[in-house]
């Protein structure tokens, strides 16, 4: 068959498969009748994903003879298809293979880093943006996406916080649902959803100084009560399947830690999809001092529950001998397989394996476009704002357009971006000039990259500033110094940025910054020399129209921190929902406070650091508008409860400015004493709200037994009698508590 008539057959084949939910008995009995037809090498074959490379001989030859279940970074839908062909209508028994990517923030439409869209609080954006996601991959034969990555991060220095959704379980986990919900929509077996991956599990975020890769020291009650919490909400949204972290939680390396992939994830979870390595992760358990060699590599992540290795080629060299020396039992690869079978019927890949070549590359549609500005517009944060901010068009006529992320296609679409076609990031200066005139934006780098340490660029730069009425600075982090692999023991800017800065100062003029980045940074020194800050994660393809409305006023600021800004890199790991410790900072005295030979108890003894003091520079939940919000009192439905009780939480939020704003009104506690010491706040839950000016919105909150228990015991959790606090708060610095308390059980006294 002709490879015309041939697309026109796939052509056909799709569009008559109307996907319908198969029932998980008709998939149960399916994969049981294919897994009696099975030989053990095929079956080995369906555990076995490999990174893709052609339409080759040898992978053809591979996926003929049932040795390969999955192949990862394929994107050319001709291709996808001659590979398919080879496993549906060239194996022995047809099993279709599974073509996967990491799609983490847009396929080609790029979204604001999965950092950037926690700034944004607003699941709906996320849900939209990965529906969008799912739609272009798909379009090229991607159906299976190693996204959301839902590691709780609260160290800067690691690269991967940009692929998260920042220090909160809470948060990490609403977003972490939403981005599900929009890969999978509500049929996984229509062609153009994506199978989610939640990751890493688990605990990788917590690597040890924020090096990446590295071990973890995560005592149980904390994995629980944090590292774990996305992951279990998101078996509850559906997550078609897993993946198992690099790190080695308390000396055990995931993909060999069977109390965490079966007993807590299964047994207690009742996670029934697929569990994926990460990329050579069973072979890394070698180095790791876990396995001895491959082939006990092999055995333990069997034995632990990890379905499919990628790119470790264990279960390919050793399982046939392992299951043949009795190591292994038939009965737990079949178990494993069947994992593999069931996703793949409830991807439909059984009933509509090719995809539509004639629809495929479906990129960059306007509404795609608009989402994703929409993302960045409710993603940046408004950090600092003397009243330079939005720019006022009857004083600026000149602009100033200085830095090295200005007009920076490829870096401000950020990391983990593997099929950007960067000549679609529409940058800062364009979308300012655009907006402005060109002859009215006077554009000078000063530097080249972010890490530019040439100044030959300064004097041009200021002397733009000199002819401006506003400088508009442009700094940050170039895409590749966050993401895998990618941490930095130092947070400040990189380059010279901060010099430049202190040169465009120079010139007299107001000066706002913008930073893009993919962490949160330690700019203290320069938030103090300008006179606004906008902080934008890494936005992607559309951050320079985004950020022209933004500073222009066109649109409105919402963006608030999901994470917690250091003043300090020393200060890391940083972040809000500590414990008080039994000396809580108070009464600060800095380094440039003390006196000469003061004695040793002078600067005070309590919890904090002499140079950056305690605290974040910028809270979690922290950010500003162009207008303003006043916050009533919380009224609680009740002041005492039982420890199986729940109360609502009404709070009144007035727009108090002039100008319509969106408000993010976050609802914290605190468990004042318990039998293990308990953060000085929680977040339980938020509210985005939009409100016109002089309008009011009383919001309602409802507190159960699970915003206040926490893990004692395995799984065993407590909600304990005591005094709590509960705000409702614009972040996690501010807000009056009102006051409940949980009764002993039995008590009568609860009202
Ligand atoms: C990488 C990452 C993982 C990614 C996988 C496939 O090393 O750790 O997040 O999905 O390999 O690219």
């Amino acid at each position: 068959m002709n490879k015309r008539l041939f697309s026109a057959f796939l052509s056909a084949c799709c569009l008559a498969s109307v996907s319908a939910v198969m029932p998980d008995a008709e998939i149960d009995s399916r994969v049981s009748d294919l897994l009696g037809r099975m030989t053990l090498d095929e079956k080995i074959g369906q555990l076995n994903q490999l990174s893709g490379y052609g339409y080759a001989p040898d992978m053809v030859g591979r996926i003929r003879g049932g040795a390969v279940g999955s192949l990862l970074n394929e994107t050319d839908p001709e291709v996808v298809n001659q590979l398919q062909r080879e496993a549906v209508e060239n194996s022995r028994l047809g099993i279709p293979l599974i073509f996967a990517r990491d799609v983490i923030h847009g396929f080609k439409t790029i979204f604001p880093i999965p950092l950037g869209q926690a700034a944004s609080w607003n699941p709906d954006i996320v849900r939209e943006g990965a529906r969008i996601a799912a739609d272009e991959a798909s379009s090229v034969g991607i159906r299976w996406t190693f996204s959301p990555m839902v590691d709780i991060s609260r160290d800067a220095r690691w690269g991967r916080i940009a692929e998260s959704f920042g220090e909160d379980p809470v948060l990490s986990a609403k977003l972490g649902v939403a981005m599900v919900e929009g890969y999978q929509g509500d049929d996984l077996a229509r062609p153009n959803t994506m199978a989610a991956c939640a990751k890493h599990f688990a605990g990788y975020g917590a690597s040890e100084s924020g090096k990446d890769y590295n071990t973890t020291w995560i005592p149980e009650t904390l994995l629980r009560d944090v590292y774990l919490r996305p992951f279990k909400e998101l078996v509850k949204a559906g997550s078609a399947t897993f993946m198992c972290s690099f790190n080695d939680i308390n000396g055990v390396p995931s993909s060999g830690n069977r109390v965490l992939l079966e007993d807590i994830l299964r047994g207690e979870w009742g996670y029934d999809g697929m569990m994926v390595s990460d990329w050579g992760s069973i072979e890394q358990m070698i180095p790791h001092g876990y396995s001895a060699d491959l082939r006990q590599a092999a055995s333990q992540a069997v034995n632990a529950g990890v379905d499919m290795d990628m790119e470790s080629h264990a279960y390919t060299s050793h399982l046939r001998q392992l299951v043949e020396s009795g190591e292994v039992s038939e009965a737990r690869v079949d178990s494993l397989v069947r994992n593999v079978l069931t996703l793949k019927y409830r991807l439909g890949l059984f009933e509509n394996p090719y995809v539509d070549v004639a629809s495929s590359r479906r990129f960059y549609a306007p509404s795609s476009l608009d989402a994703a500005r929409r993302a960045v517009e409710e993603s940046a944060i408004l950090l600092k704002n003397t009243g330079t901010l939005p720019l006022n068009n009857s004083k600026v006529k000149k602009i100033a357009v200085i830095g090295p992320m200005a007009d920076a296609q490829h870096d401000q679409a950020g990391t983990w971006v593997f099929d950007l076609e960067k000549e679609r990031s529409v940058t800062p200066l364009t979308a300012l000039q655009q907006m402005y005139g060109k002859e009215n934006v006077i554009y000078a780098p000063g530097l080249e990259h972010t890490r530019d340490l040439d100044t030959k660029g300064f004097a041009n730069a200021v002397k733009a500033a000199r002819k401006a009425d506003v400088v508009l600075f442009f700094a940050g982090e170039e895409a590749v110094l966050s993401g895998e692999a990618h941490c930095r023991a130092d947070l400040s800017l990189p380059g010279a940025q901060s010099r430049l800065l202190a040169e465009l100062k120079s010139a007299g003029k107001p000066v706002v910054m913008i930073v893009q980045a993919g962490r949160q940074l330690a700019i203290m020194p320069e938030s103090e020399m300008a006179d606004a800050v906008v902080y934008c994660f890494h936005g992607g393809t559309m951050t320079g129209p985004a950020l022209a409305n933004l500073l222009s006023g066109k649109a409105n600021f919402s963006g608030r921190c999901p994470v917690s800004f250091p003043r300090m890199s020393g200060q890391e790991p940083l972040y809000y929902n500590h414990k008080n410790t039994g000396r809580p900072a108070s009464g600060i005295t800095l380094i440039n406070d003390i006196e000469l030979e003061a004695g040793q108890t002078s600067t005070g003894c309590t919890s904090y650091f002499l140079d950056a003091g305690d605290g974040a520079f910028y809270p979690f939940g922290y950010g500003l508008s162009y207008t303003t919000f006043e916050y009533g009192e919380p009224v609680l439905s009740a002041t005492s409860i039982a420890p199986d009780g729940s109360l609502k939480v009404s709070c009144t939020v007035t727009n108090t400015g002039n100008r319509e704003g969106a408000e993010v009104a976050q609802l914290y506690i605190r468990d004042h004493v318990a039998s293990l010491v308990r953060p000085v706040r929680e977040l339980r839950d938020f509210a985005k709200i939009t409100l016109k000016p002089g309008e009011s919105r009383t919001l309602e909150f409802t507190i159960t037994p699970a915003d206040l228990e926490f893990h004692v015991n395995g799984a065993q959790t407590v909600v304990e009698p005591g005094e709590f606090s509960v705000w409702v708060a614009p972040n996690a610095g501010e807000g009056t508590p009102a006051k409940f308390t949980v009764v002993k059980p039995n008590d009568s006294a609860a009202k």
